[in-house]
């Protein structure tokens, strides 16, 4: 059995517990909004990989932590990923039409509903982040440390300024450092926060938490450019999402300025240093796994 395929069994295991913690939660506004809460369920429970929550639980084995409290708290990234990608669909940003297989939120629910399932999901991810951390007895200093770890890698100090710089450079040909900038932030630093939250639930090593941050910049680098690459190789149906948007929307992408061979090249070197920056945790693992989940991504058809 290869590498991959043994990793895929692990992960789709791992997948299925992410999902079954997803699945029991955001049902008490049932009674207070049904529409506002199918709306949530239905991109929430949509599929997609779940690779930020898969991240945060292997970095967290890795540091040393137990995988209990990271399984009951990581899902809560879900929420906050959610929530990206049902705006980012919208028609003033994306104008995409599929999601994950299925059309997306604003075709079915409407534009009002489902910029409000996203302001919720984002919301009640810090509800859900402090009930799981409570009930694992995490200490009030911890909660309020990953609560602002998350707020940061989302807010005006990460991907939502990475999604204005998106935006901002649509229909113009932006050069290499703003582009790397977008990514950086617009994908790159949820990666990097998913990675802390398994991190400050499991060690206080300042040495992990930077060769953690490291591989995370290499990993948002690397998933964002495989990305944009089967955007433009990709179909709607193998891709679960709408492909070929950003040539319809004239983005500034990997692809678009270097080309698909340098782009993929340039995902290999990412793929690499992302793999040294691990290179001060002893073999474990779950260290085999973030190994193996960045190579994977070279290899990614959705
Ligand atoms: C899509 O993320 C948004 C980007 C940062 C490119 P994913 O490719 O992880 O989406 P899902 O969660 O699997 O649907
Ligand atoms: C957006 O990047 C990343 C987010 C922060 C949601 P894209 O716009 O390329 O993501 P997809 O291709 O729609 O998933
Ligand atoms: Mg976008
Ligand atoms: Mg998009
Ligand atoms: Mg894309």
């Amino acid at each position: 059995m290869s590498d991959n395929t043994q990793l895929n069994s692990k992960l789709d295991l791992l997948k299925i517990e992410i999902e079954s913690h997803l699945d029991s939660y955001e049902d008490q506004n049932k009674i207070i909004a049904p529409n506002l809460n199918k709306a949530m369920k239905y991109s929430l429970m949509a599929g997609g990989k779940r690779i930020r929550s898969i991240l945060a639980i292997h970095a967290g084995l890795m540091c040393g932590g137990d995988k209990k409290v990271l399984l009951d708290i990581a899902p809560c990234i879900e929420l906050l990923h959610t929530y990206s990608l049902i705006h980012d669909d919208l028609p003033s940003m994306d104008n995409s039409d599929w999601r994950r297989g299925k059309k997306t939120c604003h075709k079915v629910h409407g534009e009002d509903i489902a910029t409000l399932a996203g302001d919720a999901l984002l919301t009640d991810a810090w509800d859900l982040l402090i009930e799981q951390c409570k009930i694992n007895k995490i200490s009030d200093s911890v909660i309020v440390d990953l609560i602002q770890t998350l707020s940061k890698s989302i807010g005006s100090y990460g991907m939502v300024a990475g999604q204005v710089l998106d935006l901002e450079n649509e229909n113009k040909r932006c050069n290499l450092e703003t582009l790397n900038k977008i990514h950086e932030y617009k994908t790159g630093k949820l990666f990097i926060g998913s990675l802390l939250l398994g991190y400050k639930l499991s060690s206080s090593s300042k040495e992990e938490e930077l060769a953690l941050i490291n591989y995370g910049k290499s990993f948002g680098m690397a998933f964002q450019i495989t990305d944009d690459i089967l955007d433009v190789t990709g179909t709607t149906q193998s891709l679960g999402k709408t492909a070929g948007l950003d040539e319809t929307l004239n983005k500034s992408t990997f692809p678009s300025l270097l080309g698909l061979d340098k782009s993929r090249e340039l995902a290999k070197d990412y793929v690499i240093s992302g793999i040294d920056s691990l290179n001060i945790f002893t073999n474990s693992e779950s260290k085999k796994n973030l190994i193996n989940l960045l190579k994977y991504l070279l290899n990614r058809n959705s």
